[in-house]
């Protein structure tokens, strides 16, 4: 099926999308972006990613920009794509300019891509289920990881680190000890019968996963919730971890560095976490009218 790309409004295969090398998306990583999960052709999360997409927008000082219309565009292009599973892809850069630091003239048009493609969760699956091993990685990143910035460098440089050591993921630790999230997933644990994780602030992005679905469902079988910040250390002698994500959805870790996480099998409240975020995907979907 095609990959269909909405560029500034215009639709057209992903593949022959094209920028400008003077955006400045390219020329500084001046750009925020948004990533959603498409369950059967429906946004999931919707307001959740839409508002952190905002937030991201102000936090950055991006002026006037449309939202309406964003949201018309993301609408159209998923309709004309006829995806069922998939992600929606959504960058929004401070637009082509000569470079200079310093924004562009007021009024030069952001850039606004739009992009649409399957998903095959078929690989996720299994992982699910056995659990998965990460590895530990300095976090590199800069002071405002609350927004969701183009600009991922230290998180491509830490996956990489656990892609060259045949690991998920990498649990990010800072100058302290302390974690923090992942590379491209919120990170949680369970100490003491409790489920916790870093708190909301500059540090980690504020997942959707996370606050949308997570803690909700942990609210609603009554396991208690903490935010905390623990070393590594710690996190080694935790009773289970797990990352929480759009596409991943809840993944439990058995190991860590290759020391393993209680038994070295995914945990109870991992795997009811699991089972209550499927619910609750179904139960919305049984909700949508068609
Ligand atoms: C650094 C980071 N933390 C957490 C997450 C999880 O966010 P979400 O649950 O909204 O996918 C992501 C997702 O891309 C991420 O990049």
């Amino acid at each position: 099926m095609l990959t269909l790309a909405c560029l500034n409004g215009e639709l057209l295969p992903a593949d022959e999308a094209k920028v400008s090398i003077w955006d400045r998306g390219f020329l500084f990583g001046d750009g925020i972006y948004e990533v959603f999960r498409l369950y059967e052709g429906r946004l999931w999360l919707e307001a959740e990613h839409k508002a952190r997409l905002r937030r991201s927008l102000e936090e950055m000082w991006f002026e006037g920009f449309d939202f309406d219309r964003l949201a018309d565009r993301i609408q159209r292009t998923i309709e004309v794509s006829e995806v069922i599973e998939g992600i929606v892809y959504i960058q929004i850069t401070r637009g082509v300019a000569p470079r200079k630091h310093a924004f562009p003239a007021a009024g030069t048009p952001p850039t606004e891509l739009i992009v649409v493609k399957e998903y095959d969760d078929a690989p996720v699956v299994p992982l699910r289920t056995s659990g998965v091993p990460i590895i530990s990685y300095m976090d590199l990143r800069w002071r405002r990881c609350d927004v969701k910035s183009i600009n991922l460098l230290a998180n491509v440089i830490a996956c990489e680190a656990a892609h060259r050591a045949d690991a998920f993921e990498a649990v990010l630790v800072d100058e302290h000890g302390f974690v923090t999230e992942s590379t491209h997933s919120s990170l949680l644990w369970v100490r003491d019968g409790k489920l916790g994780a870093t708190p909301e602030g500059h540090e980690i992005l504020p997942g959707t996963t996370r606050m949308g679905a997570v803690l909700r469902a942990a609210e609603a079988m009554e396991i208690p919730f903490v935010e905390e910040r623990i070393t590594i250390d710690q996190l080694f002698m935790a009773d289970e971890v797990m990352l929480a994500g759009t596409t991943i959805e809840v993944m439990p870790v058995i190991s860590i560095d290759g020391v393993h996480i209680g038994n070295g099998q995914p945990g109870p409240v991992s795997r009811r976490l699991q089972a209550a975020y499927r619910a609750a995907v179904e139960l919305w979907l049984a909700a949508q009218v068609v």
